[in-house]
């Protein structure tokens, strides 16, 4: 296939705080990795899947083989779904992914946690790299007024201080999936091996390679509903969303 979905799925859901891993933890009773697969296969039926799992817990490799296997009685195409294990950070994840990939064109990074994301965006970001972009994330404007801080100038007052406000319209919040030239996104990641760990860490989303390399990352519209399960509140928030879409 030209396409390759890096499903990233091996972070250990900390600030979620459950008993097991946060791609096993049940949304509306459905584990969020099995969402997530099912979002990225409806998106794109064509898709190479890499699920990139926490390497000691055994039923998300379970759920993953028992997807990759399943009978599809209805024609449609199986997911073509392997698994791989992540790493400590999730660049070590993607970089995971990256290499268990096939012989892809494109790639699209996406976070497991936003396992509802709708098809308007998967297509949205598709179309974005078949009309040659090399570099694509979904975007929407910020809500809140974001600072920019420094440390308190009077050290007496146990308070960070503001350095700054850029202006809310010239700021974005960006989401998953992150599409890229395959080639591209591996150039960038082989640079990033090279790296200290501690400048490793600051990678909290691929585009920023990108930006590194000086390459053009466009902006498509996203979504609410791809919001990012991070907290128990985002988790209600997509619980409310489900039952609302199935009234
Ligand atoms: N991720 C990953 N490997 C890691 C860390 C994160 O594959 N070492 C994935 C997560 O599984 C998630 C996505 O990256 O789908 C976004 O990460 P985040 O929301 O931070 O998830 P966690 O790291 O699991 O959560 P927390 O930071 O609260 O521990
Ligand atoms: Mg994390």
């Amino acid at each position: 296939g030209r396409t390759a979905v890096v499903l990233v799925a091996a972070g250990s859901g900390t600030r979620l705080g459950r008993a097991m891993p946060k791609a096993a933890v049940p949304v509306a009773g459905v584990p969020m990795l099995e969402r997530a697969i099912a979002s990225v296969a409806a998106a794109l039926p064509e898709a190479q899947i890499v699920a990139v799992l926490p390497a000691g817990h055994a039923s998300l490799w379970q759920l993953c083989a028992s997807i990759a296997a399943a009978p599809h009685d209805d024609g449609a195409p199986r997911p073509h779904l392997v698994a791989v294990a992540g790493g400590a950070t999730r660049n070590d994840s993607v970089r995971a992914g990256l290499a268990a990939i096939g012989d892809a064109v494109h790639v699209l990074v996406h976070d497991a946690a936003r396992c509802l994301t709708p098809p308007e965006v998967f297509a949205a970001v598709a179309d974005a790299l078949a009309a040659g972009a090399r570099a694509v994330v979904p975007a929407l404007p910020v809500v809140d007024t974001i600072k920019a801080v420094r440390a308190a100038p009077d050290a007496s007052i146990a308070a960070e201080a503001v350095a700054s406000t850029p202006p809310r319209s010239g700021l974005r919040a960006v989401q998953t999936p992150q599409g890229f030239r395959r080639d591209v996104l591996v150039a960038a990641q082989r640079q990033v091996a090279a790296w200290p760990a501690a400048r490793a860490e600051t990678v909290t989303d691929d585009a920023l390679l990108m930006e590194m390399l000086g390459e053009d990352v466009y902006l498509v519209p996203g979504d609410e509903r791809a919001l990012k399960i991070t907290t128990e509140l985002d988790l209600m928030l997509a619980e409310a969303l489900i039952a609302a879409g199935e009234e």
